[in-house]
C-alpha cells in the first residue's frame, strides 16, 4: 500500500503528479470528481514515463473508495485566486471542498498521511485535521516552504549570489502575515540581515509576501503551480523516502514558540511518519512578535470558519 493519492487534477495536482514521477514515485493515483478530466490526464501522464525511463503506474479516477490503496494523500483540490484576491477569499468555498474530501480520506485512507494544499492552507489543514480526527503528526500543509523558494530567488535576483548557496527561512502562515526571517536565512553562509540595511531586507520581504499574488496578476486566470509542484514533491519525497529532512510546512503546534493549538508555518524534520520533530528556530524578538501576530491572525480566520459550519 504505497500508493500516493493526489486529489484535485487541475494545474498543481497534474504538474506535482509529472514530477512526483520524475522522483522515481511508482504509483500514483489523480482524483477528481471531474473524473474525465483526472483520467485524461493520468493518460497524457502515463505516456511520460518511457520518456522518464520510470516504471510508474499513473491513474485517473473519480472513485474516492481508491483513496483505500494509498499511504500518502495530497489534497490541491479547491478555488484558486483570480487577480485581486487574497488566498483567504476563497475560504468559505474551499472550507465545503476541502471538508467533503477530508470525509472520504477518513473513511477509505485512515492510516495515510495527508498534506493539505488548498488554500487558505492554515485554515484547510487545520479543517482536515479537525474532519478527520488524525494524529496532527500525520495532518500538515504546503506552504511556507514556497514561501523560502520565493524568498531565496528573490534574494538571488537581488544579490546576483548563485540559488544555491542560499537556504532562506519562511515560517508563520501562507498569506499576509507570513514571516520572512532575515536573521535565520543564510547567503553563503552568512545571515542576510547582516548583508544589506534594513530598507532593502523590507522590500524583499514584501516582494516575498505579494510573489503569489504578482504571478496571479499576470495569469489572469488561476494561480502559480510549477514552483508549488516542486514543494509538494519535495515534501513527499522526504516522507515516502523517510528522509527526516527540515522543511518548510504547516504544522500543528503545542507550545512551539508559545503558541498552542493552532496550524501555522513551521521548519519541521519530515519523514515516514509525517512530522517526526518541529524544529523551534532562534527567532530576534521582531520575528517572535511577527510569528505571534501570524498565530492570531490564523486563529481569527479559524472563528469565522467554523462559525460558518
Ligand atoms: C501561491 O502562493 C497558490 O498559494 C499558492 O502561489
Amino acid at each position: 500500500m504505497q500508493k500516493t493519492a493526489i486529489i484535485g487534477a487541475g494545474n498543481v495536482g497534474g504538474q506535482t503528479a509529472l514530477l512526483l514521477m520524475q522522483a522515481g514515485i511508482r504509483d500514483i493515483l489523480l482524483l477528481d470528481v471531474a473524473g474525465g478530466l483526472a483520467k485524461g490526464k493520468a493518460l497524457d501522464l502515463e505516456d511520460c514515463a518511457s520518456i522518464f525511463k520510470r516504471d510508474c503506474v499513473i491513474e485517473g479516477s473519480d472513485d474516492f473508495s481508491l483513496l483505500k490503496e494509498c499511504s500518502v494523500v495530497i489534497i490541491t483540490a479547491g478555488l484558486a485566486r483570480k487577480p485581486g484576491m487574497t488566498r483567504d477569499d476563497l475560504l468559505r468555498k474551499n472550507s465545503e471542498i476541502v471538508s467533503g474530501i477530508a470525509l472520504k480520506v477518513k473513511e477509505y485512507a485512515h492510516t495515510s498521511i495527508v498534506l493539505v494544499v488548498t488554500n487558505p492552507v492554515d485554515i484547510m489543514t487545520s479543517l482536515v485535521a479537525k474532519v478527520t480526527g488524525f494524529d496532527t503528526k500525520r495532518v500538515f500543509g504546503m506552504g511556507v516552504s514556497l514561501d523560502g523558494a520565493r524568498f531565496a530567488n528573490i534574494i538571488h535576483q537581488e544579490l546576483k549570489i548563485p540559488v544555491t548557496a542560499i537556504e532562506a527561512v519562511v515560517i508563520g502562515n501562507h498569506g499576509q502575515t507570513m514571516v520572512p526571517a532575515p536573521a535565520l536565512t543564510q547567503v553563503s553562509g552568512k545571515p542576510l540581515a547582516t548583508l544589506m540595511n534594513k530598507e532593502a531586507v523590507a522590500r524583499l520581504t514584501q516582494a516575498t509576501v505579494e510573489r503569489g499574488a504578482a504571478i496571479v496578476g499576470y495569469l489572469g486566470s488561476g494561480s502559480a503551480y510549477f514552483a508549488p509542484a516542486a514543494a509538494i514533491a519535495d515534501i513527499v519525497k522526504a516522507i515516502v523516502n523517510d528522509e527526516k529532512r527540515a522543511l518548510g510546512v504547516c504544522a500543528y503546534l503545542q507550545g512551539e514558540y508559545g503558541v498552542k493549538d493552532v496550524y501555522l508555518g513551521v521548519m519541521a524534520y519530515i519523514g515516514k511518519h509525517g512530522i517526526e520533530k518541529i524544529v523551534e528556530l532562534k527567532l530576534s524578538p521582531e520575528e517572535k512578535d511577527a510569528f505571534h501576530k501570524s498565530a492570531d491572525s490564523v486563529r481569527q480566520q479559524l472563528r469565522s470558519a467554523f462559525r460558518e459550519k
